[in-house]
């Protein structure tokens, strides 16, 4: 009797469970905070390869958190080794969201933005939704290091992160705990569907196919439209002449926002660098006057090439076109100068 009753218990579970798990598949609803990566596996498309290894022991992501912003591997508040003696990984790069609409790379949408959300405007591309891209490295950063390096980094989210340690951050390589607690941090800060700004037919679309098992990969490819797998560089070459520049006219308005999001971060108070930019007139008056020389304080020049890194040391990062356009150059040559009266 005993046994009867259990097994009519078994099979009452098992109809339960069934029932759930069929309900589950087919009413998957998108609510804002979900990660992107969780809707294109829904969808049926693969994990990438930087997807966590939980074999690697000893890794958090507060620990990553750590190392992204303040350089050091441990927890916070504890004591532990310093990646670089230079820089941490926000010098240059924003963990938020850094552009309005994430399919397009505006540099002036991104400055206004910066504006509006009091961000920084850098010359590494933001490490929100860094997991969701699919090729790092991009465009004429070929020419910035070397093939063995770089080949590498373009493909494998894990080399991108050494590369930029040892070679951007002037640092120590990551162990493999450490370099995992950073990939977990980064899965933290991945996109989420409310990045995306699609519209209610499109997200009715979607969970659609999910339920239907219908069009999922023409829906997944509508998913991916809304942001950039890839984050595109263009360098650029100071103009032939310095005191002509490159003939637009300069807007000392939006000059003063690339000053005060980007040149400042890493030059107030000699936060990342010896050479002090601040609001003084003497300091806008020997920006102005180096601008148009052929000297290391030109901004045509340190902007356009940055500063040759031999060695373990600090150095500037150059500006790609995406990053800072030739009008906000203008705007800024512009800003030094009326600030200099
Ligand atoms: C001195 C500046 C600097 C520092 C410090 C720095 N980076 Fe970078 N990083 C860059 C630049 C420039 C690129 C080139 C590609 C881009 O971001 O647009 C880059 C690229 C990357 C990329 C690939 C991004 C892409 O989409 O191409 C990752 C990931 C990355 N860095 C992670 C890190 C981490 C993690 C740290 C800290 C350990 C760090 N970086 C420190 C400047 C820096
Ligand atoms: C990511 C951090 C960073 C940003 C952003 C940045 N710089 Fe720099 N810059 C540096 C570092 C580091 C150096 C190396 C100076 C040193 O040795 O301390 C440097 C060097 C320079 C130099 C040459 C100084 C010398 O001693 O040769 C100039 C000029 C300069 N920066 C101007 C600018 C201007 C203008 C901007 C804004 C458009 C800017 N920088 C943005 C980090 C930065």
């Amino acid at each position: 009797m005993k046994n009867i009753s259990f097994v009519i218990f078994l099979i009452t579970c098992t109809i339960f469970l069934a029932a759930t798990t069929f309900i589950d598949k087919n009413n998957f609803e998108i609510d804002e905070n979900m990660p992107v990566a969780e809707v294109l596996e829904q969808l049926g498309q693969p994990a990438p390869g930087h997807t966590l290894n939980a074999a690697v022991s000893g890794a958090s992501a507060s620990i990553g958190k750590n190392i992204v912003l303040n350089g050091i591997s441990a927890e916070s508040g504890q004591r532990g080794r310093r990646q670089s003696k230079h820089f941490v990984c926000t010098s240059c790069h924003n963990v938020e969201k850094e552009d309005p609409d994430l399919s397009i790379h505006d540099p002036q949408a991104r400055l206004e933005y910066a504006q509006q959300n009091d961000l920084p405007f850098l010359p590494g591309t933001t490490l929100y939704g860094t997991v969701n891209r699919t090729s790092w490295y991009n465009g004429d950063y070929d020419k910035k290091y070397h093939a063995e390096k770089i080949k590498p980094a373009q493909t494998d989210l894990r080399e991108a992160i050494q590369l930029c340690a040892t070679d951007c951050a002037q640092g120590r390589k990551l162990k493999d705990w450490e370099l995992e607690s950073v990939l977990m941090y980064l899965w933290e800060i991945q996109l989420k569907m409310d990045d995306l700004k699609l519209s209610n037919a499109e997200l009715q679309d979607i969970e659609k196919g999910i339920n239907e098992g219908a069009e999922q990969a023409a829906l997944a490819d509508l998913v991916r439209s809304k942001y950039s797998a890839a984050s595109p560089a263009t360098f650029t070459d100071q103009p032939d002449d310095l005191k002509q520049g490159y003939d637009m006219k300069g807007n000392a308005d939006n000059g003063k926002l690339v000053y005060d999001h980007s040149c400042k971060h890493c030059h107030e108070n000699g936060r990342y660098s010896m050479f002090v930019l601040d609001d003084e007139k003497m300091t806008f008056r020997f920006m102005k006057r180096n601008f148009t020389k052929y000297t290391r304080y030109s901004t045509y020049h340190v902007t356009a090439y940055g500063m040759v890194t031999n060695g373990k040391r600090p150095y500037m990062p150059n500006y790609p076109l995406e990053r800072l356009s030739h009008q906000q150059l203008e705007d800024l040559r512009a800003y030094f100068v009326e600030s200099s009266k």
